[in-house]
C-alpha cells in the first residue's frame, strides 16, 4: 500500500513539473490574483452544505463577551472574502488578516452585505506574524480553511494564543489528514503535489488537532466529522480552545 502511494505520488509530481517550472521562474504570483476568484465561488458553496456546522460552531461566540459587557471583538486569520460574517452575532466587531491584500475587493463586499457587524480594518499579515495586533486584544480569534495552508501552524497557533485575551477561544473548521486506513488518506497523499498549486499552497495531510492539542489553550472542544464534502476534505475538526 505505501509503496503504490509513493509510486503514485510520485507520478503525481512528476506531472506538475510545469506548474514547479512555472513557479521557478516567479511566475506563479499571478494565481494570487485569480484564486480569490475562485475562493469566492468555493465558499459559497462551502457555506451551503456547511451551513448548519457553522452556525452550531459560531453560536457560542457571545459567551465569549468580556464580563464587563462592550461589543464582541473578533479577529479572523486568513479571512478570504469574509465568508463567515453572516454567522458573526449582532454588534460584534471584526478585525481581518490575510497575507493575500487581492482579497479585499471581496472583503468589502461582505462588510457591505453585514451591516449586523463593525467592520473594524483589514491587515495584510500573514497568521505565524500578526505584530500589529496587540497582545490579548481580543475575545475571539477565528480561523477556518486556514491551518491547512499557512506555513507553520504552531507559530499561527501560538500568535492567536498570544492576541487572545485571558478566557478568548480560538475558533477552527479545517479540514485534516483522514485515518491512515482509508482509501481518502492514500489519495490525499497521491494528490498532495498537485492540489498544492492549485488550492494556493493547501496540504490535505496536516494532522492540526495534534498542534492544537500542544498549543497550551486551557480547554479544547473538538469534534472529528466527516462532511459532505470532496472526498479529499471530508475529515474536518471543528470546534474552539479556550485561552
Ligand atoms: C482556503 S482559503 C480560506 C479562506 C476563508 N477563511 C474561508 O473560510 O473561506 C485560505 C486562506 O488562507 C490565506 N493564507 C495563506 N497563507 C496564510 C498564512 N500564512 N497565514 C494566514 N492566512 C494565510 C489565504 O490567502 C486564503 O485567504
Ligand atoms: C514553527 O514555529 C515554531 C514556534 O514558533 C518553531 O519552534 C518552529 O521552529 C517553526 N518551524 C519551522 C519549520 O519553521
Amino acid at each position: 500500500m505505501s509503496f503504490l502511494m509513493n509510486f503514485f505520488t510520485f507520478l503525481v509530481k512528476v506531472l506538475t513539473l510545469p506548474v514547479q517550472l512555472i513557479e521557478a521562474v516567479g511566475l506563479y504570483g499571478i494565481y494570487k490574483r485569480v484564486f480569490p476568484f475562485l475562493m469566492y465561488r468555493v465558499s459559497a458553496t462551502y457555506n451551503k452544505k456547511m451551513h448548519d456546522k457553522k452556525r452550531d460552531l459560531f453560536s457560542s461566540l457571545p459567551e465569549f463577551n468580556k464580563p464587563g459587557g462592550g461589543p464582541l471583538n473578533i479577529l479572523e486569520i486568513g479571512c478570504g472574502t469574509g465568508t463567515n460574517f453572516p454567522f458573526y452575532p449582532s454588534g460584534c466587531k471584526i478585525t481581518c488578516t490575510d497575507p493575500n491584500p487581492h482579497f479585499q475587493k471581496f472583503l468589502q463586499k461582505s462588510v457591505a452585505d453585514n451591516d449586523h457587524l463593525t467592520f473594524e480594518r483589514f491587515v495584510v499579515a500573514s497568521g505565524e506574524d500578526m505584530g500589529s495586533i496587540e497582545d490579548e486584544s481580543v475575545d475571539a480569534v477565528v480561523s477556518t480553511l486556514v491551518l491547512c495552508t499557512v506555513n507553520n501552524v504552531s507559530q499561527t497557533l501560538r500568535e492567536a494564543h498570544r492576541i487572545l485575551r485571558p478566557g478568548g477561544a480560538f475558533y477552527f473548521m479545517e479540514h485534516v489528514l483522514a485515518d491512515p486506513s482509508s482509501w481518502t488518506y492514500f489519495f490525499q497523499h497521491v494528490l498532495q503535489p498537485a492540489w498544492y498549486y492549485f488550492g494556493d499552497g493547501c496540504v490535505l495531510t496536516r494532522a492540526t488537532w495534534e498542534d492544537l492539542e500542544a498549543a497550551g489553550f486551557s480547554e479544547i472542544k473538538l469534534r472529528h466529522i466527516e462532511a459532505p464534502l470532496t472526498f479529499m476534505i471530508k475529515p474536518h475538526i471543528i470546534g474552539y480552545a479556550i485561552k
